[in-house]
């Protein structure tokens, strides 16, 4: 696994997030396989997410012995799914970190304005003392993210990280300049958007591929 970090963004690199991607990213890719991909990636991208979670001295009996080992330290991680196409990317997390808490935030963008509207906001209580990570397969121009982390600070979150499949870098320059504390992590980081405001090559409409709808 090596990472490429530069200015709150990192890309996690990996010849098995590549090649699952590249599986991903062809059109001729079945719903299934697609969701069994992007369950594998994130379990994988949650292995780097995740590595400074927090750790405590417990002390714990072995069959011969009693012995001083680590375990995760204060409250359990909370993962909040950008929803719909976020969920795809939660089973692998909590399949890695089954004991996490999961929040959902539903947004849809208002024709007129553009701008990102709240439909749905579920969080666990004790934000403020959780780690937090907002997902969502594909950062594209960044607002929908922008808006879904306003809302989880507003909910309490002060440790937060994004996690995304693939970024624009139009999204990741807007949601840096939104929110400069929140770290990005993505698997890729493609050319650009198109003047629909899909990402280029990109993988066309995650939500459509994973639930089979159009
Ligand atoms: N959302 C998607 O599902 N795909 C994109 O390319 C951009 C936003």
């Amino acid at each position: 696994m090596t990472r490429t970090d530069q200015d709150g963004l990192t890309v996690i690199d990996h010849p098995l997030i590549r090649h699952k991607l590249t599986i991903m990213r062809r059109t001729g890719t079945s719903s299934a396989q697609f969701r069994q991909l992007l369950r594998e990636i994130s379990l994988l991208l949650a292995y780097e997410v995740t590595r400074d979670l927090p750790l405590e001295d417990v002390e714990i009996e072995t069959p011969l012995a009693i012995t001083q080992k680590k375990q995760l330290s204060g409250k359990k991680p909370c993962f909040v799914s950008i929803m719909r196409a976020g969920d795809g990317l939660l089973q692998g997390l909590l399949d890695l970190v089954p004991s996490a808490r999961v929040g959902h935030v539903g947004l849809y963008r208002d024709h007129d304005t553009l701008q990102p509207v709240k439909y749905y906001f579920k969080m666990p209580h004790g934000l403020d003392e959780r780690h937090v990570l907002v997902v969502d397969p594909m950062l594209a121009t960044g607002n929908s993210a922008a808006a879904a982390i306003s809302l989880v600070k507003e909910a309490g979150a002060t440790n937060i990280r994004f996690l995304c499949l693939v970024a624009a870098p139009e999204g990741v320059k807007a949601l840096r300049d939104a929110h400069p504390d929140v770290p990005i992590f993505t698997a890729a980081l493609d050319e650009g958007l198109n003047e629909k405001g899909y990402i280029m090559p990109g993988l066309g409409d995650v939500g459509d591929r994973l639930f089979g709808t159009k």
